[in-house]
């Protein structure tokens, strides 16, 4: 009850940076593995498990891996300026997460594999406002972002969408 009374958007960070196991703990709540068969901990449709989170910081952008709760080097340097989307505070936040469903992985495609799509990624990004509201970090979902962009850093095919992001920090 007390998480759900403190969740709301903020659009305003300090530069306090999030500790390694911070980022760790809020990764795994946002779409870890919470089972040994490998299920998550936020449900997808047909459990195709096709939200993948991207790790924007100031030094680079990082996929996350839940098998191995590890993350995996995409792009080095700053690259967070391609997720503002016209909202300058989002350079502000040390850490963003980006949410982007990869239709590849969901095996459908049409107008209803993108609503379950979009809904799977409305899950991940409602893990993430959670854990923050109980975690004492600050964010606000967002759809605002230069699609383009992304999908040309990170060599993104037309199959994988970028859905959402949040900027979370303190
Ligand atoms: C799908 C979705 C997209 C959103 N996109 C943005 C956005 O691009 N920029 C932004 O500042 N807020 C965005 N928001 C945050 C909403 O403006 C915010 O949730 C709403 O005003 C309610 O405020 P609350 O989150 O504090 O309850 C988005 C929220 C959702 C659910």
């Amino acid at each position: 009850m007390e998480t759900l009374a403190e969740r709301h958007s903020t659009r305003e960070f300090k530069p306090r940076e999030l500790s390694d196991s911070t980022l760790a703990n809020l990764l795994w709540a946002a779409n870890g593995i919470n089972r040994p068969d490998g299920h998550r901990t936020a449900p997808s449709a047909l459990n195709r498990q096709e939200i993948d989170i991207y790790v924007f910081t100031e030094s680079g952008v990082w996929l996350y891996e839940p098998i191995s709760n590890t993350l995996l080097p995409r792009a080095e340097g700053d690259h967070r300026s391609i997720l503002c989307g016209g909202q300058d505070f989002v350079t502000q936040a040390p850490v963003t997460l980006l949410l982007v469903a990869n239709g590849d992985r969901f095996q459908m495609s049409g107008e209803r594999a993108t609503l379950m799509m979009a809904a799977d990624a409305g899950i991940v990004c409602e893990n993430i406002n959670l854990f923050c509201s109980s975690a004492g970090l600050s964010t606000v979902p967002r759809a605002s972002m230069d699609t383009e962009a992304i999908k040309k850093l990170l060599s993104l095919p037309d199959s994988q969408i970028p859905m959402l992001n949040n900027p979370i920090g303190y």
